[in-house]
């Protein structure tokens, strides 16, 4: 797939097929994550690959109830409070993988390392017909010391981006983009 293609056509994919990632393809896609550019190429990120339906099903139980706890401490998470309250939504849509990127705070610029180790991710993913998604509502519970600790993360490393890979079951949404805000000077 041409390479532009892959980033107009890349879409949040939220509806699985139950077919396993082999590992060999997590691999080859955690090493063209690890292509991405970072500050002073510090390469601060940390992969954990989590699979498993019945863990990843209570680990999105976990991550509702942290965020349904913090509502007050977090006011713009009051719009989601239906959805999260829902027993039957699963976070993870049921994909059969999710990666959790850790950025190393030693790193100045591990948040945007990170974040960009997720996107070549997510494209090389779409590459390979393998859909993923963003999931925000997992950092919460991720993040905790507790759960660094279940996954044997170092305490120097933060949680910056899970994303779940999975294959797509129905094809892809279209996309909608507004219009780019930009401005030319010419000076
Ligand atoms: C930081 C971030 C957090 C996100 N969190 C979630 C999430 O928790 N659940 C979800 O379904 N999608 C989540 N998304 C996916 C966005 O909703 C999606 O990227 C956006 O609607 C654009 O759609 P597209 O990715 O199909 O182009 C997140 C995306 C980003 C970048």
């Amino acid at each position: 797939m041409e390479l532009v293609e892959a980033i107009r056509r890349r879409r949040s994919v939220r509806k699985y097929k139950s077919d396993p990632i082999p590992e060999k393809t997590v691999r080859e896609l955690l090493e063209l994550a690890a292509w991405a550019p970072s500050g002073m190429n510090s390469q601060p990120w940390f992969f954990v690959v989590v699979e498993g339906k019945e863990y990843l099903k209570d680990l999105s139980d976990r991550s509702k109830a942290f965020l349904l706890e913090r509502m007050g401490e977090m006011p713009a998470l009051e719009t989601y409070r239906a959805l999260l309250s829902n027993p039957d939504l699963n976070i993870f849509y049921s994909a059969p993988v999710l990666v959790l990127i850790y950025g190393n705070t030693n790193a100045f610029t591990y948040v945007n390392d990170c974040s960009m180790a997720a996107l070549n991710l997510m494209l090389s993913a779409w590459d390979r017909g393998i859909g993923s998604c963003w999931i925000g509502f997992a950092r919460g519970f991720c993040g905790t010391p507790d759960f660094r600790d279940e996954l044997k993360v170092p305490p120097e490393y933060e949680l910056v981006a899970p994303v779940i890979l999975g294959y797509p079951s129905d094809p892809p949404a279209k996309g909608v983009r507004k219009e780019i805000k930009v401005t030319f000077h010419q000076k």
